[in-house]
């Protein structure tokens, strides 16, 4: 797969840790996080990723900040994007399973690397299950879309 991932700060490590990983299982990974411990503004990231995501340049993304929270806040402001923060496995897959999540997010501060590894793997390894997901997944996106949602009225 080609994958982007994205990082401030306070996960440059773990983003090493993680990319490496990545590589090693035959994934191209895309760094748009920074690589020094300089202070960096997580925005930047998660919408560099979330940007190349939803173009369709990579197949889905991960981001690491310090709680995951920031970075994917940032990320879902980007039309199309599903980013989910994760800091156990379960949750990472049915993201993925229920939800069609494109981009997974944790934070350094929360989780060590080898959870992070695990979560990582169940994301990657989750199918998108459509069905009876499909038409909530299509309402979040009509929320986007129009900024309402007929169900709702
Ligand atoms: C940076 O101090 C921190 O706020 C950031 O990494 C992240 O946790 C924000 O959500």
């Amino acid at each position: 797969m080609k994958l982007v991932i994205g990082n401030d700060h306070t996960a440059v490590e773990m983003k090493n840790e993680i990319k490496a990983y990545l590589e090693s299982k035959g994934h191209e990974v895309i760094n748009v996080g920074t690589d020094t411990t300089d202070r960096f503004h997580y925005p930047v990231a998660g919408y560099k990723a979330a940007k190349l995501v939803a173009s369709g340049e990579v197949d889905g993304g991960v981001l690491i900040c310090g709680t995951g929270v920031g970075i994917s806040l940032a990320a879902n402001k980007v039309k199309g994007v599903r980013a989910c923060v994760c800091s156990e496995p379960y949750t990472a897959k049915l993201s993925k399973m229920h939800n069609n999540s494109n981009i997974i997010a944790f934070g350094a501060r929360v989780i060590g690397v080898e959870l992070a590894k695990m979560i990582v793997d169940e994301w990657l390894n989750a199918e998108y299950e459509g069905g009876r997901h499909a038409e909530r997944v299509a309402m979040i996106s009509e929320i986007e879309e129009t900024g309402s949602l007929k169900a709702a009225e």
